[in-house]
């Protein structure tokens, strides 16, 4: 097994398009890492400089301690699981396993020995003999990470190999790739534009935008505390809401803006982020994610300062409802390639107890938890902390 280091490594293609710009990231023997970001951000092109289908510009790339710029990647020790899966249709399920032990010239009963066991880990063993058009999506997945896992490589690369399944199979196939991850404990780098699959799969996530790493980090600290607007934005479903607030201090404490409503901050909330006092009299972005609210009427008096909201859709989820309403406070976009830059109207969303009787049309109070807001920089974007 084997460490895997991206020393600066970029990327610019011939026609003078920077891909990857000084990507930087250890990853531990063992570790499974997630690169994830929007369509068109350079994960591919990463992976690809790693596996050596692509030529690294600048930058190195060190496999243990070895420097692998110019090895050959047949000689990488890498394998590679691709969205496509790329069977050979003509060959049954044990021959697409064993593949490529037979190009490396493995001998038959070798092969034999390392097919059934990747069949057994995969349970894939009663399909041995079918050819890929008898098998489900799912199974071709399996049979792809087969092939990927019969070589017993040092180091596994997967890009979007679950985005031609459906949703459902999706959500199966990621329990099983990270089962089979951890038994087989090789360092993995996954690529996928699906961040609740980031987050789910991940010992660590890597967010790229436009070829530059924003941060990595565990799921966890990535989702409480996002370093800059676009990974505040990017991950968490339904996004953070982020919207322009005015902070202001006076003998009363600290106060923030929104649109025409005002919350009250604690100086806990100060106390916690030190560098916001720094920020007296400015506009900052505060994020807020959808469930730091609660409908106050379910909440009783929990000594939070509310904001009122009329509602203007509810999405019952059975175990959360979501409400969605307007606040006259300019928002941010960030993070959601899909979000209209500038859009006048976009709602907030809070996800509250499913007790809450607030149906379009309702007046309500909405209760913050303030101790969980974030704050950026309007002009830098970098979240302001200590
Ligand atoms: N051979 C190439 N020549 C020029 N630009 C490329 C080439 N391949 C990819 N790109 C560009 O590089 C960027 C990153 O591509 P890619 O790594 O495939 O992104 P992702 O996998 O994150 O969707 C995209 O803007 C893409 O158009
Ligand atoms: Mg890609």
């Amino acid at each position: 097994m084997a460490t895997v280091t991206l020393d600066r490594l970029t990327k610019q293609y011939p026609n003078g398009f920077v891909a990857v710009t000084d990507l930087n990231i250890d990853i531990a023997d063992g570790e499974f890492l997630v690169l994830v970001g929007p369509s068109g951000c350079g994960k591919s092109t990463a992976l690809r400089m790693v596996a050596g289908l692509e030529e690294i510009s600048d930058g190195d790339l060190l496999i243990g301690d070895e420097r692998m710029n110019d090895v050959e990647p047949k000689d990488r020790n890498i394998a590679m699981v691709f969205q496509s899966y790329a069977l050979y249709p003509h060959l049954d399920v044990a021959r697409n396993i064993g593949f490529p032990l037979k190009l490396a010239g493995v001998p038959k009963a070798e092969i034999e020995k390392r097919v059934t066991e990747a069949a057994r880990l995969l349970e894939l063993e009663p399909l041995l003999g079918n050819k890929p058009a008898q098998l489900s999506g799912g199974q071709r997945q399996r049979v792809a990470m087969g092939r990927a896992i019969v070589r017993d490589p040092a180091v596994f690369l997967m890009d979007e190999p679950l985005s031609n399944l459906d949703a459902k199979l999706r959500v199966q196939m990621r329990a099983e790739i990270t089962a089979l991850q951890h038994r087989l404990g090789a360092t993995t780098i996954y690529v996928t534009h699906d961040q609740v699959e980031a987050m789910t799969m991940g010992d660590r996530v890597a967010v790229l935008k436009d070829g530059v790493l924003q941060q990595v980090d565990g799921p966890t600290d990535l989702y409480e505390h996002p370093d800059n607007l676009f990974v505040a934005g990017f991950i968490g479903a339904p996004s953070m809401n982020l919207r322009t607030a005015r902070l202001t201090s006076s003998t009363d404490g600290w106060r923030l803006q929104l649109g025409s409503q005002v919350l009250e901050l604690s100086e806990r909330v100060l106390d916690a982020r030190p560098a916001l006092r720094a920020y007296d009299g400015a506009d900052v972005v505060v994020g807020i994610r959808p469930e730091a609210f609660e409908d106050a009427s379910v909440a009783g008096e929990n000594g939070r300062p509310r904001l009122s909201a009329e509602v203007s859709l509810s999405e019952a989820l059975g175990s959360d409802l979501l409400l969605h309403f307007p606040l006259d406070a300019p928002s941010v976009e960030a993070g959601d390639p899909d979000a209209l830059e500038g859009i006048e109207d976009r709602m907030v969303i809070a996800r509250v107890h499913p007790r809450s009787t607030a149906r379009p049309g309702s007046a309500i109070e909405l209760s913050v938890d303030v101790d969980e807001l974030h704050f950026f920089d309007s002009e830098t974007e970098a979240a302001i902390r200590s």
